[in-house]
């Protein structure tokens, strides 16, 4: 088993590199089956969601280069093939292939998505939305079979405010009959930049950032050249883990307006935070103060960035509590850090933390992709080494974590095989 080994401790200071958005990127990939004529997209995170969404196009015929933070994907080959096991199950944004294949091919067959367990996470929303535009959906053994002989615009009301049901209704809709109307839509930066994509593909979606969408319908679109906009949740986990852990840190390739409820927070503790046009300066923070934190949809407080805000708040002066009212069971981090020495209990959908404790080096697993990052966090904070497990989920959303840390004076290394390594040398 893979292992990331952090001697904590160590003052980081340096610039740290942000790369393009997970969460976009996993939707503007399933877009690309939309075009005609090949797409082209730059700033590609290097994660292993993106390297199973590349599997995935090339299992329904695309052709997918990606080199250098630029991937290629040419859709000219791709068919509707079913897509009910396998890779699917791997990760979360799978249900954006549900809206792309529906959109281009009027059927698709996808299995039930997999991702992060933060408690219940239905896709009923995706579905009426789907609905609404003329498909019959149905669930069978797993799987969500999509059909529609034609895909007409509709008026959408979504009783819940969901990126991903957002964004699917957005992928079925660009080539729908007439015009679709989103209400009550998710207002998130990569809504915007999907939106962005597909409109430079010659889509007509007007208000993508406001909670009311408009899609034109339009019959044909074609390929074009994107630019990821960067991650939001790795530059605020950078921002985290400079204002517990660092001595000045730059973070680069941001956009600062993305991260306000995070700057405002870290300000609020007590923590040194100067804005640039594209990055941010977190200095050394002393004597912090506790806060209350609760998450909210953009521009709240982001559910991404509570358990990393859990680790820096074990070094805050009295008690916090962070409430997430997005996912119910986000709070799996919160035993390991008690591992490491933290003060904090889980009550209902909050966490209250009490500090300032030294956190200490001790051996912790990674539940999901952000708990992963509270960890390592934590591990660059405490006393000590540190042994994180569980680096797969890590692996989902950061792309060279360990190098990025590195270059800020960390002291960490990976020891051990990978999942991936396991499994090649099983299959010979
Ligand atoms: N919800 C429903 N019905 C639906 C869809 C959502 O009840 O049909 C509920 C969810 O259970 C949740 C809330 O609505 O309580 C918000 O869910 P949303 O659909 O917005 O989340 P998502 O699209 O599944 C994306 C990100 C998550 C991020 C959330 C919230 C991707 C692939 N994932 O998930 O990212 O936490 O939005 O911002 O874009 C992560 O990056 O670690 C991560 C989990």
């Amino acid at each position: 088993m893979e292992k990331l080994k952090i001697v904590g401790g160590r003052p980081l200071r340096g610039t740290i590199k942000v790369d393009g958005a997970k969460n976009s990127a996993v939707a503007l990939v399933p877009a690309t089956i939309l075009a005609e004529s090949p797409v082209t997209i730059e700033g590609m995170p290097d994660i292993s969601d993106i390297h199973i969404l590349k599997g995935l196009l090339e299992e329904i015929g695309g052709r997918v280069t990606f080199r250098d933070g630029e991937m290629v994907v040419d859709p000219t080959s791709m068919v509707a093939m079913p897509l009910p096991n396998g890779k699917v199950k791997k990760l979360r944004a799978s249900y954006y292939l549900m809206g792309a294949m529906l959109g281009k091919f009027k059927k698709a067959v996808i299995g039930l998505p997999g991702g992060c367990h933060l408690g219940p996470r239905p896709i009923d929303q995706h579905i009426k939305g789907f609905e609404a535009l003329g498909a019959e959906v149905t669930n069978e053994q797993g799987a969500i079979y999509l059909r529609a002989n034609e895909l007409r615009g509709a008026r959408i009301y979504l009783d819940v405010v969901s990126v991903g049901a957002t964004i699917n209704i957005m992928l079925a809709a660009v080539k729908a009959k007439g015009q679709t109307v989103i209400e009550n839509a998710a207002k998130e930066p990569e809504i915007i930049d999907v939106a962005t994509l597909l409109n430079n593909m010659g889509a007509k979606i007007k208000g993508a950032g406001t909670d009311i969408i408009r899609i034109e319908g339009v019959d044909k679109l074609d390929g074009c050249r994107h630019t990821i906009i960067p991650d939001r949740i790795e530059a605020g986990t950078f921002m985290i883990l400079a204002a517990a852990a660092g001595d000045g840190i730059v973070i680069d390739n941001v956009i600062p307006l993305h991260l306000e409820s995070l700057t405002a927070k870290l300000r609020e503790m007590n923590v040194p935070v100067e804005i640039g046009d594209d990055k941010i300066f977190v200095g050394k923070a002393e004597k912090l103060k506790a806060v209350d934190v609760k998450t909210l949809v953009y521009p709240g407080f982001p559910t991404d960035l509570q358990q990393p805000f859990t680790s820096l708040l074990t070094k805050a002066e009295g008690s916090s509590i962070v409430t997430d009212t997005i996912y119910s069971a986000r709070f799996k981090h919160i035993d390991e850090l008690r591992r490491m020495n933290a003060i904090m209990k889980v009550e209902g959908r909050s966490a209250v933390i009490n500090g300032p404790v030294r956190l200490q080096g001790a051996k912790v697993k990674a539940s999901d992709l952000r708990a992963g990052a509270a960890l390592v966090i934590a591990g660059l904070m405490a006393e000590g080494l540190t042994e994180v497990t569980g680096l797969e989920h890590i692996d989902r959303g950061y792309s060279m974590l360990v190098e990025k840390l590195r270059l800020l004076g960390a002291d960490l290394w990976r020891e051990g095989l990978s999942e991936e390594d396991i499994g090649q040398i099983k299959s010979g």
